[in-house]
C-alpha cells in the first residue's frame, strides 16, 4: 500500500494525503478517484501530455518510463526532471510515500 501527498502548483487545492493505495493504479487514476481534477484528454492510453505531473518524492515506487511516454513528456508544459505522465506512473508491487504536484491545469 502507497500515500501520496497530492498538492497543487498554483493553489487550487489544499495539499491532501491519500492513504492505502494499491499497487497496479496509476497516479492519474488515484488523482481522478480522488476528485482532484487532472486533465487525461486520451483516456489515459499513453497518447497526449495532458496528464502531466511531478512525481518529487518516490519515483522509485513508479514502473520506469518509456520511450513513448518520454515523446509525450516532451510535449508538455514546463516539463522539468521530476515530470511523469500520470496515467504511465503506476505504482508497482509494495509501499511506500510518495509527493506528487498537480501542475496548473489552466493551461491545456
Ligand atoms: S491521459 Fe493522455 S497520456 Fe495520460
Amino acid at each position: 500500500m502507497y500515500n501520496i501527498r497530492f498538492q497543487s502548483q498554483n493553489n487550487e487545492f489544499e495539499p491532501v494525503l491519500i492513504k492505502g493505495i494499491p499497487a497496479g493504479l496509476s497516479i492519474a487514476e488515484v488523482a481522478i478517484e480522488s476528485d482532484l481534477y487532472l486533465h487525461h484528454n486520451c483516456g489515459l492510453m499513453c497518447a497526449c501530455s495532458s496528464c502531466h505531473i511531478y512525481v518529487n518524492k518516490g519515483v522509485e515506487f513508479l514502473e520506469g518510463i518509456s520511450d513513448r511516454e518520454e515523446a509525450f513528456l516532451e510535449r508538455a508544459n514546463e516539463p522539468n526532471e521530476f515530470s511523469r505522465l500520470g496515467c504511465q506512473s503506476v505504482l508497482l508491487d509494495g509501499e511506500g510515500y510518495l509527493e506528487v504536484t498537480i501542475p496548473n491545469q489552466d493551461k491545456l
